[in-house]
């Protein structure tokens, strides 16, 4: 019966390993779904000249032609845009989305914003 025990034993042992297993997978999926915006979305965004309601005819794209000049800003802590500070690459977003787009300040927490972050992002590095 001893042998019959260590089976069973095993077989629960190695059920717990794989279900903690997938858990771990799930949260990863998971998490990074909720984390990270989609590229093509935020390249089309940053195209927009409606963008956040945009009244200056102008887009992301006008002053920053294919994301010139944003290569370093995901990595950014602090931001210092049209003469004001920023804590967040979110916050520096919106100040151009107001400042220059002459748009509204959206949702730091929306799907737009993190579509357009995940653009900038994918930037990183970039000549
Ligand atoms: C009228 C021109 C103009 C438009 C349109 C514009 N920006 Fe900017 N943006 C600037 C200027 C000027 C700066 C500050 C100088 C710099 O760092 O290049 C800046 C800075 C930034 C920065 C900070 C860069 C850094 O590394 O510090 C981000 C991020 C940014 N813009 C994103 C955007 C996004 C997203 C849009 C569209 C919603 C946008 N900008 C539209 C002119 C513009």
């Amino acid at each position: 019966m001893k042998i019959l025990k260590i089976v069973i034993i095993g077989m629960m042992a190695y059920g717990l390993l794989f279900t903690a297993a997938l858990a771990v997978h799930e949260g990863d999926v998971g998490s990074a779904a909720l984390l990270s915006g989609d590229v093509e979305k935020g390249m089309t965004l940053f195209n927009d000249t409606k963008f956040a309601g945009a009244t200056s005819g102008k887009s992301c794209n006008s002053c920053h032609p294919n994301g010139k000049g944003l290569e370093k800003a995901a990595d950014k802590k602090e931001f210092s845009v049209m003469g004001k500070k920023q804590n967040s690459l979110e916050e520096a977003v919106n100040i151009c989305i107001e400042m220059a787009l002459k748009g509204k300040a959206i949702d730091t927490t929306s799907d737009q914003m993190k579509d357009i972050v995940a653009y900038i992002t994918s930037l990183t590095g970039k000549k």
